[in-house]
C-alpha cells in the first residue's frame, strides 16, 4: 500500500509541483511585463489624429456647380464656385477672431472693431493685420468637396470639379 502511495501520480513528488508552479508564476510575470512594455511603448502613438478633425465634407460636387456662394455657419466659411471652380474663404477675422459677414457691393466687415475685407479676403481696413484665410478644398473618393479648416492656401488656389 505505502509503495502504491509512493508511486502514485496524485501524491507523488510535490517537489516537480512546486516546480511547476514557480515556472507557471515566471511565465506569467514575463508575459505580463511584455505586454505591459509593448502597451508604454504604444503610448506616443496618438490615438487620433488632429489633422483628421479639420477635414469636413461640405456635400457632393454637383451641389456647387455654376456660380454660386455658400456659407455653412457650422465652419464659419464661404465657398465660391465659379464655372467650375472652387474656393473657400474663412470667415474668422484675422483680429481676433469674430465672424465677419459680407457687405453689399462685395467684400466682408467684422461687426466686432470694424475692420474691412475685400471680395477676395484682402484687407482694406483694420486693425485687422492680415486678408482673411483661403483655406483647401479638395475632393474625396465619393464625390464630396472637402475643406480642411487647418490647411490656409494662397488666394489663387482653385479646385477643379
Ligand atoms: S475681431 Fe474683427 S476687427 Fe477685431
Amino acid at each position: 500500500m505505502s509503495t502504491d502511495l509512493q508511486t502514485s501520480k496524485r501524491f507523488q513528488s510535490p517537489k516537480e509541483r512546486r516546480d511547476f508552479l514557480g515556472l507557471a508564476s515566471l511565465w506569467s510575470a514575463g508575459i505580463a511585463l511584455v505586454i505591459g512594455l509593448l502597451g508604454a511603448l504604444r503610448l506616443p502613438v496618438p490615438a487620433v489624429f488632429p489633422e483628421s478633425n479639420s477635414r469636413v465634407k461640405l456635400g457632393l460636387r454637383q451641389r456647387f456647380e455654376g456660380t454660386s456662394v455658400t456659407w455653412f455657419p457650422e465652419y464659419r466659411l464661404w465657398v465660391y464656385s465659379t464655372g467650375g471652380e472652387l474656393y473657400a474663404i474663412s470667415a474668422i477675422c484675422t483680429h481676433l477672431g469674430c465672424t465677419v459677414a459680407t457687405q453689399e457691393g462685395g467684400g466682408f466687415y467684422c461687426p466686432c472693431h470694424g475692420s474691412r475685407f475685400g471680395p477676395g479676403g484682402a484687407v482694406i481696413a483694420g486693425p485687422a493685420p492680415r486678408a482673411l484665410t483661403h483655406l483647401a478644398l479638395s475632393l474625396s473618393p465619393d464625390g464630396q468637396v472637402v475643406v480642411d479648416q487647418q490647411e490656409e492656401v494662397s488666394p489663387e488656389t482653385r479646385l477643379k470639379v
